[in-house]
């Protein structure tokens, strides 16, 4: 979604600029702009690519300047929408993340006092405000403003007589970089990669005043310390270091990623989280919440809590969440984001905390807002995820509740023992399934060929059919659906027909037989039938069309390695269809509004 950076120091702001907000571009974006600030104030702004605004850009040696890639909510993607946005005068630029619920009643206001808009933006009324406190004091301007406004944001202001960026925040995270006589701004650490590892986290509230020597950040007008901290991220994991795409990259991540896991959590130390919460839920019951592929995370997680640790689970979908009548008090309500922003995932966490729940947030990025509303943070330390589509951050999603589940496990202590032996073989076999990836083009290059598709299973595996149904809709266009075999019989199957192909997920569990039964009827029906099974099934071999094989595994851990094995097939049918795999159409990274 939207995004912002700014810079101010002693180098040309405008490539400085146009750097960072490249490495913004994963999040998804429709416009991009730039302000900069020399004698007068500079304005390059336009729908399309950053790249075909550089080659609008001439040479400008401005040494402060903001930023913006922006996903429209309001008003469609258009120059005059696009931000940066001034005021009246043309002295004033900002930059905006988040959603400004009154600007209609404020833009009337401004309006009838002589303003003039040239946007459909909510974002528009905050030079307008600023412009109208200003009276010599761009901070007492600000503060003003910020008092008018209702909604969440993250915003920063460029102001032509005042060599400073002044940066604000409420509900939309905001990070500064710290550089040698320079400093930076942006809407995440991926686009300070290139430039600092030091930055500072601001926190909800906070206001900031950057110079090119330094911060001063202020909360409820008292200057308040905020410490420096080492961004954990090399400028090297937001590259694509060879591979064709960064959906690719981070799908061959994943033994790493699972082997970092592994070296965390094998200990049942859990980076010094207090298990005995989540011991103490037991009595309770958890209420796991997420949107898109996490939440199907939480769908296994429910298994494998109720499986192994024998608490009683509910997975909720955040957005379903937030509007209904659940009543949550006693449990332990964990939620599940990637990026730790997800407008939805906040909510419905701190729905659950105002509740009375204990809150626990599983989440990829440092200091993200879940994890500051949540009583404690599991980070699943994956790296930074640059493709849209979620593949790493995925499987390190489900290591964490593995993790979560043995931890807190009824089962005998020998057992749980000797799982973690079998989870100590996970990395090799997954790096054995992208040892041969080759083998699973064919299939894709079949299902390339059609617009519809069914990815079917059952238990454990029953979420991994619908995130493949996800992950192939997203990057190949294809309308894909994920369905639990024994349900297909109750409607779907009204569409079986030679022209849609099933993707049956099998593994040799209790479901094996009845799932063969499954299948057997879509056979019946002519489907060109795709399974992926275990290189121990013969069975398969007698009615299937294609069989991609997996290694033996136990199949409690079987998700983990067809989860590999579907993220294959979506990219390479993707690529065979030519699609933009990394930035898919219409989607964004972190989904930032409701
Ligand atoms: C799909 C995908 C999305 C996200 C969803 C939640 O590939 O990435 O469905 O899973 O938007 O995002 P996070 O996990 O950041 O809360």
């Amino acid at each position: 979604m939207c995004g912002i950076v700014g810079y101010i120091g002693y180098r040309e702001a405008q490539p400085i600029l146009v750097d960072s907000l490249e490495k913004l571009e994963y999040r998804g974006y429709d416009s991009c702009g730039i302000a900069l600030c020399g004698s007068t104030m500079i304005l390059r702004k336009d729908v399309g690519r950053i790249t075909e605004l550089e080659k609008r850009l001439s040479r400008c040696e401005a040494h402060r300047g903001i930023g913006h890639i922006r996903w429209a909510t309001h008003g469609k993607p258009s120059q005059a929408n696009a931000h940066p946005h001034l005021d009246c005068t043309g002295k004033i630029a900002v930059v905006h993340n988040g959603v400004i619920i009154n600007f209609q009643q404020l833009r009337e206001q401004l309006t009838a006092e002589g303003h003039h808009f040239y946007s459909d933006t909510d974002t528009e009324v905050i030079p307008h405000l600023i412009e109208k406190y200003y009276s010599g004091d761009l901070e007492q301007a600000v503060y003003h403003t910020i008092a008018d406004l209702v909604g969440s944001f993250a915003f920063a202001v460029l102001h032509e007589e005042n060599d400073v960026l002044i940066v604000a925040r409420k509900e939309s995270p905001l990070v500064i970089g710290i550089g040698d006589k320079e400093s930076f701004i942006a809407s995440d650490v991926s686009a300070l990669l290139n430039h600092t590892s030091r930055v500072i986290y601001l926190e909800e509230n906070d206001f900031a005043v950057i110079t090119g020597n330094g911060v001063r950040v202020v909360n409820q007008r008292h200057k308040v310390w905020r410490k420096e901290r080492e961004i954990p991220w090399s400028v090297e994991s937001a590259q694509k270091g060879g591979y064709e795409h960064f959906m690719l990259k981070e799908i061959y991540e994943q033994p790493t990623v699972v082997q970092n896991a592994l070296r965390e959590y094998l200990s049942l130390s859990g980076n010094g989280l207090n298990i005995d919460m989540i011991k103490n839920a037991r009595t309770r019951g958890v209420l796991l919440l997420a949107c898109g592929t996490s939440y199907y995370a939480t769908l296994l997680g429910k298994q494998l809590l109720e499986k192994i640790a024998k608490v009683p689970v509910w997975a909720e979908v955040a957005s379903e969440f937030n509007y209904s009548e659940m009543v949550s008090e006693r449990f332990l309500a964990v939620a599940v984001s990637q990026s730790g922003e997800t407008s939805d995932t906040v909510k419905a966490l701190k729905k659950a905390k105002s509740m009375g729940c204990m809150t626990l947030a599983i989440t990829n990025v440092l200091e993200s807002s879940i994890s500051r509303v949540a009583d404690q943070t599991l980070y699943t330390r994956a790296g930074p995820e640059i493709g849209v589509a979620a593949t790493k951050s995925f499987t390190a999603q489900l290591m964490a509740l593995y993790w979560l589940a043995l931890s807190s496990s009824a089962v005998e202590m020998q057992i749980c023992q000797s799982l973690l032996q079998e989870m100590r073989l996970l990395p090799d076999k997954i790096q054995q399934i992208l040892d041969n990836a080759e083998r699973i083009i064919p299939c894709s290059q079949l299902l390339a060929q059609f617009e519809h598709v069914f990815f079917v299973s059952r238990g454990l595996n029953f979420p991994i059919a619908l995130e493949g149904a996800l992950k192939m809709k997203e990057i190949s266009y294809i309308h894909a659906e994920g369905y639990a075999a024994g349900e297909t019989k109750h409607g779907t199957f009204a569409l079986l027909t030679p022209k849609t192909p099933v993707i049956a997920i099998t593994s040799p569990d209790n479901t094996y037989d009845v799932l063969l039964t499954n299948l057997r009827e879509m056979k019946a029906r002519d489907v060109p039938l795709i399974t992926i099974a275990s290189e121990n099934d013969q069975e398969i071999d007698k009615f299937a069309d294609e069989v991609i094989r997996i290694p033996d595994v136990n199949p409690l851990f079987s998700p983990l390695l067809n989860t590999v094995v579907v993220q294959l097939l979506a990219y390479y049918t993707a690529r065979e269809r030519g699609c933009s795999i990394d930035m898919p159409r219409n989607l964004a990274k972190s989904v930032t509004v409701e």
